[in-house]
């Protein structure tokens, strides 16, 4: 266990013990937040609220995430610092009156957000196709995540946020049986009548919570997870599910965006992150106990786009579930997808 001198921990001990900044604490154990809905849930304003921010960062109780126009916190992973807060909030009483109070609000506050969410994909959904083939080179991506998974057979795959059933319809041939889960009924609709062909009667779409699935553990030895992860509140959460899923030695393969500032985004489309690094990336698989692969990337495509949907950059990120000993995952033989698709 780490350690710090004492005067570290009455520093510590002094930015947490304030009301609104223990209430921050017992927040963000629910999760990452940003500064706007702490401060909504808290009823104070942004100014006041980032003071108190400012103390439990430089305590290092929290951790401040910069992005785009945005800043998000969170508690630390691991060391002192979240030592200290797990160990103050066992001793809070998280049922009393106050701190209920702020549960249900931002219960209430991230329920309002999901469904504006839900309303942009049902809005979306036909035209879905469309909107994603307009950030990059789809038919790159697509024959990238073909050679990266290579051929299988694979028992079987899960699809977390399957939207119209794209990447079914690419993968679902190297498998005995797949699944594709989805929050928009109306995407799952589109998803079911693009997968209707015979070819695909070992597919099922369903509807399901990338966060929090109903499949068994160890069941999957490949989940994808395309283009979902800038949508979620807490997408780590989402890795520590396709975790659960894989079986050992199972595949993780992730594709999204790395970090921009299209910051129209979260207005129009409803994204919750601006992208991800591949520190994040390799951040939620240590804490998920995934080992990191291979990462390509796909630079922002600079042609055929107008201004504004220009510059995004994508990445194929790659972990395994590895058995005891923990053994690196091999890039995977090269596959040509017009091969494949023969
Ligand atoms: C941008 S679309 C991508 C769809 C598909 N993976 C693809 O690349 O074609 C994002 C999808 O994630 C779904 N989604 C968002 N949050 C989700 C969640 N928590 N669980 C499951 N699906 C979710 C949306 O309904 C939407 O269909």
């Amino acid at each position: 266990m780490d350690k710090i001198y004492i005067d570290n921990m009455v520093d510590c001990l002094r930015a947490a013990g304030e009301t609104t900044r223990a209430r921050v604490l017992a927040l963000l154990s629910r999760g990452e937040l940003s500064v706007g809905e702490l401060a909504q849930v808290l009823g104070q304003s942004q100014p006041r609220l980032s003071r108190h921010m400012k103390f439990l960062t430089s305590a290092g109780l929290v951790e401040r995430m910069p992005e785009g126009a945005w800043v998000f916190y969170k508690l630390p992973r691991k060391g002192v610092g979240r030592d200290l807060v797990d160990s103050i909030l066992k001793l809070i009483d998280l049922e009393g009156d106050g701190l209920q109070r702020d549960f249900v609000r931002l219960e209430e506050i991230r329920a309002a957000r999901q469904k504006e969410a839900g309303e942009f994909f049902e809005r979306s959904a036909k035209e879905w196709d469309a909107i994603r083939a307009l950030h990059y080179p789809e038919a790159d991506i697509e024959a990238a995540v073909l050679d990266e998974i290579g051929q299988g057979p694979f028992e079987h795959i899960i699809d977390m946020g399957t939207g119209t059933g794209r990447m079914l319809s690419l993968i679902a041939p190297f498998a005995k049986s797949a699944d594709g889960i989805d929050l928009s009924h109306q995407m799952l609709t589109i998803a079911r009548s693009n997968l209707s062909d015979e070819k695909f009667s070992h597919v099922d779409v369903r509807h399901g919570d990338a966060t929090q699935t109903a499949f068994n553990n160890n069941s999957a030895d490949l989940v994808i997870i395309h283009q979902v992860l800038h949508f979620l509140d807490e997408p780590e959460r989402a890795i520590q599910e396709a975790s659960r899923l894989l079986m050992p030695n199972g595949l993780l393969l992730v594709v999204d965006f790395a970090p921009h500032d299209l910051e129209y985004l979260r207005r129009d489309q409803a994204h919750r992150h601006l992208g991800f690094s591949d520190d994040y990336f390799a951040d939620w698989c240590e804490g998920a106990g995934l080992i990191v692969g291979p990462t390509r990337r796909f630079d922002a495509p600079t042609t055929t786009l107008k201004q504004e949907q220009a510059g995004i950059a994508v990445n194929i990120w790659t972990a395994n579930k590895s058995t005891s000993p923990i053994v690196p995952i091999m890039p995977t033989e090269h596959l040509d997808s017009k091969e494949l698709n023969a």
